[in-house]
């Protein structure tokens, strides 16, 4: 894959990472570890991230702790999923691609039920989303969670295989709880003004920089905007990229939203709520879903590149790579993003509807996703693993089950 260096396409370094290009599949959670386990399907999804010719393909989501979890049938990190995610760089490797593993944990709006304990997040609240009051978070917790970051991260590189790990510090998990003043109402030096709401999230990435060695990129995705009055605004998202950069983390992926109030900020478009219904495993959440659905879940319109303008003034402001994310569509789009200055562009649902589009783009073949943003494919995360629902319009493969 080569180019002239400004191009898409023309090999880039993500820190110490050589990189084919400068395509990213973002994290989009798969649903396709049942019992928390990689399954086949989950490595097969990656290895055509792969061979499809992103540069770097994100696998979704891993709690760096049980407690973690918002899906029963999620991973955390432990010693069992390793050989099952070693299967998964050993096929996204031949196929040119680098392997990130995105880590996270979800704070207050963690499942009581797959955490097998009362969540906890930056101060006591009630989750509407989980209808769970959470604690709040000791400094023996936050000890405790630091260490499992660290210990995720190794097992991600030194057993796994990974080239990379994305922390997750967007989208209102645990780091995006500490970060955000609706979250974090602390009083100690873990709170108030952005200086303290930042201290935890950077204690990790600090953490975890110095335990995964020189050779490994880490990065973190963090929000513009949690997307609602009295969240994290673009301004502070400005000061956590520096602080973020100083810690010595390798790039940045700029999202936004706050997946307990504004889940489809960083989506924007249509609500699939009929099939979210028949999807939902749960019947108090079918029940809720069903009535309330459309009233809980603000709707944000969808237009490509929505969150280019502030992700320009954090670029903007940072010297390492960011990478553009949230509708990115076009071959134009993708070349005016990396004109500007973006190290990287992301993408999630074009690629799950078409997981060989860069390939397409770069032979020339396509000049645009045919993937329309339904967003079915995240009603499908509970209903056997995601799939484009439209897949007569795409590449994505067919689920087997
Ligand atoms: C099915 C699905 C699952 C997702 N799961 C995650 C996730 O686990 N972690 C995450 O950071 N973002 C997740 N996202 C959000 C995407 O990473 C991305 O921010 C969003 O899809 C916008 O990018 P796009 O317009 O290229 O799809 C998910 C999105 C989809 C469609």
């Amino acid at each position: 894959m080569n180019g002239p260096a400004d191009s898409p396409f023309a090999p880039t370094r993500l820190g110490p990472l050589s990189l084919r290009n400068r395509l990213i599949r973002t994290a989009c959670f798969e649903g396709l570890t049942p019992s928390g386990l990689p399954s086949d399907q989950l490595v097969e999804h990656h290895r055509l991230m792969a061979e499809g010719g992103v540069g770097m393909t994100t696998v979704a989501y891993c709690s760096v702790a049980r407690d973690g979890l918002t899906f029963e049938h999620q991973m955390h990190a432990r010693a069992e999923i390793a050989p099952g995610l070693k299967r998964l760089t050993d096929a996204v490797h031949p196929a040119g691609a680098a392997a990130c593993l995105q880590l996270g944990h979800a704070g207050y709006f963690a499942s009581p039920s797959a955490a097998g304990t009362r969540p906890l997040g930056a101060s006591p609240m009630m989750c509407t989303y989980t209808l769970t009051r959470c604690r709040a978070a000791s400094e023996q917790d936050l000890e405790r969670l630091t260490a499992d970051f660290v210990a995720a991260a190794r097992l991600a590189v030194q057993e796994c295989g990974f080239d990379a790990v994305e922390l997750h510090m967007g989208h209102g998990y645990l780091l995006s709880q500490f970060l955000s003043p609706y979250t974090n109402r602390r009083k100690d030096r873990f709170g108030g003004d952005l200086e303290g709401r930042l201290r935890f999230p950077l204690q990790v990435a600090r953490a975890v920089r110095e335990a995964i060695g020189a050779d490994r990129a880490v990065i973190a995705k963090i929000n513009l905007s949690d997307g609602f009055a009295k969240g994290l605004d673009v301004a502070e998202a400005i000061e956590v990229a520096r602080a973020l950069e100083a810690a010595g983390l390798d790039g940045l992926v700029l999202s936004g939203g706050f997946v307990s109030k504004t889940p489809f900020y960083m989506l924007r478009g249509d609500l699939p709520v009929a099939e979210m219904v028949r999807n939902e495993p749960k019947l108090l959440r079918r029940t809720g879903l069903r009535l309330f659905g459309r009233m809980f879940v603000p709707r944000h319109d969808y237009e490509d590149l929505f969150f280019l303008d502030e992700a320009r003034r954090v670029k903007d402001a940072v010297g390492i790579p960011v990478s553009l994310l949230g509708g990115v569509r076009t071959l134009a789009q993708i070349e005016q993003a990396v004109s500007e200055g973006f190290g990287f562009v992301s993408m999630g649902r074009p690629l799950i509807h078409m997981p060989d589009l860069p390939r397409r783009m770069q032979a020339g073949e396509l000049t645009a996703s045919p993937c329309e943003p339904c967003n079915r494919c995240v009603a499908e995360m509970e209903a056997g693993g995601i799939r484009c629902t439209h897949p007569e319009l795409g590449s994505g493969p067919a689920r087997s089950s």
